[in-house]
């Protein structure tokens, strides 16, 4: 009988890789926390007019990326491609704007879009990101790309990753450079392949980002957005320029950058970094001005950005494995299984991580499980041991061994075991 698969482009996260998963899900936690973010947790589906509403229908994500149904009422459902838009629905819906003035969230979850798979793009994958509503100062663009960039500290990937920032101006500016644009390559636009042509109706900026090297040619000489900023805008892209040189966190000013989402204005910004090959975007965000108020609420200036966390596991491919328990207890005796189990859960009450045999295997066996599983100790319990109240401790790191009391087990796990860990 055929046996049933997963589908193609979604991944099992199988342990060993589970360990890594929570290991960066952790120090993600951790960033949050001290920068006074909280956590915010949506549904992993909503009406699709949501996403089409925010992130623009002409967008790749909107146009041909959604995994989207009719309910048996009628409405058009969507799994959730991106993650601000349902921020941004809840904190309208939730009034959050009342708890503070500025609302620090963050997040961790699936996403789904119907791409074509390939290393580092899943049809099922994983963001954490955050978003901060309610300030329009740049040194909340600042304290947002900040974090980004302690979270790729904590990771040690500060020197495979580069910040590529940009203005792409407000609203006002964009119309006008769009205008521009469209001016400028109305002469060429028969050397643009069907895509570009395209986007030069629907999407003008996102030409910007073609990978055609012909196109890209042509778009050199083209007019530059940053002749079109408002007096605001100029000012804003400064300062959170000189914010980042405060900060001491490297940037390049990459001009050609847009984002492939609607609803961006003034700030965007990605790290991308040199261990991904093609799919080399590891964070991506930007400003947000006017989404709040496009879906009916206030208006709420905001700024945010998203990872992947499979890319962020690629780029952190070398990072050593962490051990997966502390402890593996032999059990040698049909007699040993009771102590070996009480043994094994005072262990844990230590807050240690314990595996006791459950198969009645030889020691031999179990010796070669505990190396497997890269565990610290083994601690053997037969009946001879059980009969004389002394038990063998091996250290499977440094190969040494020691003969303890169960008291005085619980003595070296508990105090010097534990400044060792630390
Ligand atoms: P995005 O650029 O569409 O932005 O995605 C952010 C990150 O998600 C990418 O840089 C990449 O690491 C990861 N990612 C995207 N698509 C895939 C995929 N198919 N497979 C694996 N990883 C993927 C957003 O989603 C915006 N909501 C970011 C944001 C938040 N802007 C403001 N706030």
């Amino acid at each position: 009988m055929n046996i049933i698969r997963n589908i193609k482009g979604t991944h099992d996260i199988l342990p060993p890789e589970s360990n890594k998963w929570q290991q960066l899900e952790k120090i993600v936690n951790n960033s949050c926390k001290i920068f006074g973010y909280e956590e915010i947790r949506t549904p992993i589906f909503e009406k699709t007019k949501l996403f089409s509403r925010s992130v623009g229908t002409e967008t790749d994500i909107v146009s041909k990326e959604m995994y989207s149904w009719n309910d048996k009422d009628g409405t058009s459902l969507t799994l959730r491609p991106e993650l601000t838009a349902s921020v941004a629905r809840s904190f309208i819906q939730n009034n959050l704007s009342l708890r503070s003035p500025i609302s620090r969230l963050y997040y961790l979850g699936p996403l789904f879009r119907r791409e074509r798979p390939q290393k580092g793009r899943q049809r099922q994958f994983h963001q954490f990101g955050i978003e901060a509503l309610g300030s329009k100062h740049p040194e909340m663009d600042a304290e947002v790309i900040s974090l980004a960039w302690n979270i790729i500290l904590s990771c040690k990937l500060n020197e495979s990753v580069i910040l590529n920032l940009n203005s792409i101006g407000s609203n006002d500016c964009r119309e006008n450079y769009k205008q521009a644009l469209k001016d400028f390559l109305k002469p060429y636009l028969g050397e643009f392949s069907e895509v570009s042509q395209n986007r030069y109706k629907e999407n003008t900026l996102r030409l910007l980002d073609t990978k055609s090297k012909k196109e890209q040619l042509i778009l050199n000489d083209a007019p530059k957005i940053s002749d079109y900023y408002t007096d605001k805008d100029l000012y804003h892209f400064e300062k959170v320029k000189e914010l980042m040189q405060v900060l001491n966190i490297p940037f390049k000013v990459s001009s050609k950058l847009v984002r492939g989402l609607d609803y961006y204005s003034r700030t965007v910004f990605e790290f991308t970094s040199n261990e991904l090959g093609a799919q080399n975007t590891l964070i991506g965000g930007g400003r947000y001005d006017s989404l709040l108020s496009d879906l009916g609420g206030k208006q709420t200036p905001s700024i945010g950005f998203a990872a992947g966390l499979e890319r962020f596991l690629i780029a952190m491919q070398d990072d050593k494995t962490i051990p997966h328990v502390d402890i593996y207890v032999a059990c040698l005796s049909e007699e040993a299984i009771s102590e070996s189990l009480f043994l094994s859960n005072k262990l844990r009450n230590l807050n240690l991580s314990v595996i006791s045999d459950p198969l009645r295997r030889s020691l031999k066996a179990q010796m070669r499980e505990a190396n497997k599983i890269n565990a610290n100790f083994i601690i053997l319990i037969g009946e001879e041991e059980l009969s004389k109240g002394i038990f063998v401790v091996k250290n499977l790191k440094e190969r040494s061994q020691k003969n303890f009391t169960k008291s005085e087990i619980m003595k070296f796990f508990k105090e010097e075991y534990k400044i060792i860990k630390e």
